[in-house]
């Protein structure tokens, strides 16, 4: 099957053809265009985004469809994110995802944007498939899943606060660095000395026992403000400048720790030898060592973190189409009605009855 896969949730319109069956899906080819327009206001301002994806969509369409040397008719079905994000951003995916449906005869299916994050990965590598242990970290959301089968989800932890992804650029704006932080966060820390400004990990703790309720959850709101705090006496104390790479590298390695932690505590929880990582923040390449490290610590020398390579981590509509694939092959299909939402949970929930 042929899935032409839409995604306009947030501030990239994309498209993307996924080709094969579930078990060999193979990507043919990828249009992301980003909105760098967002940057001079420090964020994303849902209005303007909604019309830039309006001009964007027709052309980021057809360039998937020229990249993957194809014509709409070979299209076999529509796949495209209802849920969640910015609603406005949404409609112009939804509403274009069904026009063309109707129009080309094939069905269509709603993907939650989440459900795509933990798809990403499988598209790198075939072996990134459950049982596993996800962690997805972007700018919106925070999220521990144990993942037993495709569509087959428990949540296990969350944010209380901030997503990791919104901690990252809420530091970056205070060390005085561009929109969207993550990646100057990263680039900086490296420079930066670890043992100067070691932040306390929030919401971890060796008394912490399986059933506590900030066991696997996670907070960043108080790392934020010790970054705060830290900023202002650099700069009253007039060496900011010098302190910059130190502080970012301070807080990277706080909230990496915690991350790390929480999620090879879920591992060992359920007992899996696998972790999957997913959304912008799955970039950063000294989380994806700091996980390796702490999970092989914990199972020993099988166990692997499969992380997404930077175009699959960030949002994208390959992810987007390989869940969509998923959910049409167990015969899933949108209606003409198919609207979008701000948020809603992701599909394929389990409830803690069977906790391990
Ligand atoms: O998944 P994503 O593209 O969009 C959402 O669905 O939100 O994630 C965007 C987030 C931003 O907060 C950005 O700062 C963060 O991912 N990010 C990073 C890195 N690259 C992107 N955070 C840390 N390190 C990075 N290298
Ligand atoms: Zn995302």
């Amino acid at each position: 099957m042929r899935v032409l896969g839409i995604e306009s949730s947030c501030d990239e319109t994309s498209a993307a053809i996924v080709d094969g069956d579930g078990a060999s899906a193979t990507l043919r080819s990828l249009a992301i265009l980003s909105q760098d327009v967002h940057a001079i206001f420090g964020g994303v301002v849902p209005e303007i985004a909604s019309r830039a994806h309006l001009t964007a969509i027709g052309p980021v369409v057809s360039h998937a469809l020229r990249e993957a040397q194809l014509e709409l008719s070979d299209i076999d079905a529509i796949a495209v994110t209802n849920a969640p994000g910015l609603v406005g951003a949404l409609l112009v995916g939804v509403s274009y995802a069904k026009g063309l449906a109707a129009t080309l005869g094939v069905p269509l299916v709603g993907v939650h944007h989440m459900e795509g994050h933990l798809f990403a990965t499988s598209l790198d590598d075939a072996h990134a498939e459950p049982p596993f242990t996800a962690l997805l970290v972007s700018g919106g959301h925070t999220l521990l899943l144990d993942a037993a089968a495709w569509g087959e989800y428990r949540l296990l932890g969350a944010t209380r606060d901030d997503a990791a992804g919104e901690a990252f650029d809420k530091v970056a704006k205070l060390l005085g660095l561009p929109y969207p932080g993550g990646r100057h966060i990263e680039r900086l820390a490296i420079e930066g000395d670890p043992k100067r400004h070691r932040f306390s990990r929030p919401m971890l703790h060796g008394g912490q026992r399986l059933g506590d309720d900030d066991f696997f959850d996670v907070s960043f709101s108080g790392l934020k403000t010790a970054v705060l705090l830290a900023v202002r006496a650099a700069e009253a104390a007039g060496t900011l400048e010098a302190e910059r790479a130190h502080i970012a590298r301070g807080f990277q390695d706080a909230l990496i720790d915690t991350l790390a932690a929480k999620t090879v505590r879920a591992a060992q929880a359920f007992g899996r030898n696998k972790i999957v990582l997913g959304g912008g923040v799955a970039c950063n390449r000294a989380l994806v060592a700091e996980m390796q490290r702490q999970l092989t610590r914990a199972r020993g020398k099988t166990a692997t973190v499969f992380a997404p390579s930077l175009r699959l981590a960030t949002d994208n509509a390959a992810m987007i189409a390989r869940a969509g694939l998923f959910r049409l092959e167990r015969g899933e299909r949108a209606t003409a009605g198919l609207n979008a939402f701000a948020s809603q949970p992701l599909p394929g929930l389990v409830t803690a009855a069977t906790n391990p």
